[in-house]
């Protein structure tokens, strides 16, 4: 290769952006977010998710990643794993402020509000980076002008796990444009399952117990008013799933709202 084309970068491919990374913040060996400029013509609504990813030689190399911010930051934000074999985790885990990310055209997904029917009370169910869509739904303001109660839930092994959650939680309680809405409204409800915690367990025992409403000191679940957004690894969404069919909850898509919905919280 001449030394010209060595030092010659690929160019973005036509069905993507390109975007420079803005901050990049580490929670643990294994967790990961990071911030990049908005791409200007870049639509989306607050819950769903896009491709993004890295130019590897002269091709991208992409994953689906929910969007953490909402749909009106000037940001984008994302929350991630680092698989030491993933491919792109691998590389992306290194990005610092100034890189270009790759970011999709055509953001898309099930977790956003229009795929639910109207109701009082809504339910974010996460584990792990699955917390993702749901942190930029709490900093939505028609998430609170459609419901009285937020409940999100966040499920992790270990309590530095939980710091991600945390963050964007205090964040947007102290948003400017959503904070006096979020904060009569919005609950967030912790659980460990690898370490001692007050509230311990899986998000499925401790609904199937009736604990996490008691420790809420709020009703069972009530399909009629009720809505449940779900977002976790494939094991999680499939046992959540199961037991949201069997409380009586109807699933739901973009094309026809239901009760409740859920997503991968990450396509390897
Ligand atoms: P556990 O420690 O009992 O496996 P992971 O990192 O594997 O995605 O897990 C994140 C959190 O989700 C952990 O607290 C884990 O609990 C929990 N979890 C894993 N599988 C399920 C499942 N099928 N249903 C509910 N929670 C789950």
């Amino acid at each position: 290769m001449s030394e010209q084309a060595s030092l010659t970068r690929p160019a973005v491919p036509a069905n993507l952006y390109g975007a420079r990374v803005h901050s990049v913040t580490h929670y643990t060996d294994k967790l990961f977010a990071f911030t990049c400029e908005r791409p200007a013509g870049l639509r989306f609504r607050s819950g769903e998710f896009v491709m993004i990813g890295l130019m590897v030689g002269e091709k991208p190399l992409l994953r689906a990643y929910s969007i953490a911010s909402p749909a009106w930051d000037d940001l984008l934000a994302f929350y991630s794993i680092k698989a030491p074999d993933g491919p792109l985790t691998s590389r992306l885990q290194n990005i610092q402020p100034g890189d270009e990310i790759l970011i999709g055209r055509k953001p898309t997904g099930t977790l956003v509000l229009d795929a639910l029917l109207p109701g009082r009370r809504l339910f974010l169910l996460s584990t792990g980076t699955g917390i993702a869509p749901f942190a930029s739904l709490i900093r939505e303001p028609e998430t609170y002008e459609r419901y009285d109660e937020v409940i999100l839930t966040h499920t992790c092994r270990t309590d530095r796990e939980l710091d991600y959650g945390r963050e964007v939680v205090v964040a947007a309680l102290a948003d400017p444009l959503v904070g006096e809405e979020a904060r009569p409204k919005l609950r967030h409800v912790t659980t460990l399952t690898r370490e001692p915690h007050p509230l311990s367990g899986r998000i499925t025992t401790l609904i199937d117990s009736g604990e996490l409403f008691h420790s809420l000191g709020v009703p069972a679940f009530d399909t009629d008013h009720d809505r449940v957004m779900i977002c976790g690894s494939v094991p999680m969404l499939n046992d959540v799933k199961a037991l949201a069919l069997r409380a009586g909850f109807v699933e739901g898509a973009n094309s026809e709202p239901g009760s409740f919905v859920i997503e991968r919280a990450f396509a390897s």
